[in-house]
């Protein structure tokens, strides 16, 4: 099934000048940006964004993250992108990201973990409006 889904590298990716490598791998699997920018999310935005996580002793530390510095955010499309894009982001866990995934092969922190990418339908609905509202 078609599906459009919200990626961003998040603030590390940036700074550690892997937005080239991370676009790639999604364009390697064949999933089409469609929207892309770079920016700096407010405190607001990232509130809303992670806003399922507001009760966990980590969130402080996620909303500091994420804010931290630009992060890289775009629409991608293609068959099932949602659950792909998840797939080639790699587990939450950095114990159990995979070798071969974006986390996996990058990351050495659950916090700083590269990357993100909407886990449902309705998610990904709500994170495209949230972070590209005017189009
Ligand atoms: P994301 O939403 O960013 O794509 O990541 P995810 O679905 O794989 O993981 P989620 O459970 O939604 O967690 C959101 C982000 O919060 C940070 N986190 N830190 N220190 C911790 O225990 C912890 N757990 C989660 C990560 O940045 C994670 O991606
Ligand atoms: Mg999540």
């Amino acid at each position: 099934m078609l599906e459009k889904t919200f990626a961003m590298v998040k603030p590390d990716g940036v700074k550690r000048g892997l937005v080239g490598t991370i676009l790639q791998r999604y364009e390697q699997k064949g999933l089409r940006i469609i929207k892309a920018k770079l920016m700096k999310a407010s405190k607001e935005l990232a509130e809303k964004h992670y806003h399922e996580h507001s009760s966990k002793p980590f969130f402080p530390d996620l909303i500091d993250y994420i804010t931290s510095g630009p992060v890289f955010a775009m629409v991608l499309e293609g068959d099932k992108a949602i659950s792909l894009v998840r797939l080639l982001n790699g587990a939450t866990k950095v114990e159990e990201a995979l070798p071969g995934s974006i986390r996996g092969d990058f990351a050495t922190s659950t916090t700083e973990n590269l990357v993100h990418g909407s886990d449902s339908a309705a998610s990904a609905e709500r994170e495209i409006s949230l972070w590209f509202p005017d189009e």
